[in-house]
């Protein structure tokens, strides 16, 4: 599903990717592991396309420039150059790290708000779904989102990117600062 071969990214001279090689297979959970700055951050941004975004901001404001080499297959195409609202579409989505939600609307908005490019039934029929996933969200759906407990604000961001209908998920530091019980159901979340 995912090829990702001599995968090379630098921040002006400073090279913060050098050459990762990586395969995702349909179904695969595949776990990044590696030191503070080792580069997790700037792949997953590389493979959601939001790199593409941060360099078209850098080059305007004239800061470093950012440049991207290698080869990123996604079912058999070469995305490299591909926005990442077409990578969105495509069904690859990001749970950033501290994933920003919207504050002042509630849980069920936010939720709404990640499903945008999708039908009001599609919309119902995945909130159930995501309700049955994260029993913990169902009661809190009138919640201003901003009120919600990190570990909540947590569980709705990666429920917000199940919104979406992934077929490859992204997850950056999913269980950053969360409890044990809330990493446990965090992680019984992903391997449903
Ligand atoms: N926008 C940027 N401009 C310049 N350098 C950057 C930028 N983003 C990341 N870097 C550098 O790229 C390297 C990789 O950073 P990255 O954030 O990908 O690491 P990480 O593995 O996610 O680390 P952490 O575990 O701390 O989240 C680091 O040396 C970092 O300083
Ligand atoms: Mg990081």
């Amino acid at each position: 599903m995912l090829e990702v071969e001599n995968l090379m990214v630098f921040f002006e001279n400073a090279l913060a990717l050098g050459g990762l090689n990586l395969t995702v297979k349909q179904g695969e959970i595949v776990g990044v592991v590696g030191s503070n700055s080792a580069g997790k951050t700037t792949l997953l941004n590389t493979l959601s396309g939001l790199i593409n975004d941060m360099r078209t901001q850098a080059g305007r404001r004239g800061k470093e420039r950012i440049s991207v080499y290698g080869q990123i297959r996604y079912k058999g195409e070469d995305i490299i150059d591909w926005p990442t609202h077409q990578r969105v579409k495509q069904g690859i989505v990001l749970s950033r790290e501290r994933h920003p939600i919207f504050p002042e609307s509630s849980v069920l908005e936010n939720l709404k708000i990640a499903g945008y490019r999708r039908s009001k039934r599609e919309i119902r029929d995945q909130l159930t779904e995501t309700f049955r996933i994260f029993p913990t969200l169902h009661p809190l759906g009138k919640r201003k989102a901003g009120f919600l407990s990190g570990g909540e604000q947590q569980m709705l961001a990666l429920a917000m990117a199940l919104m979406a209908r992934p077929s490859l998920l992204l997850l950056d530091e999913p269980l950053l600062g969360l409890s044990p019980l809330m990493q446990t159901a965090v992680m019984a979340a992903v391997f449903i």
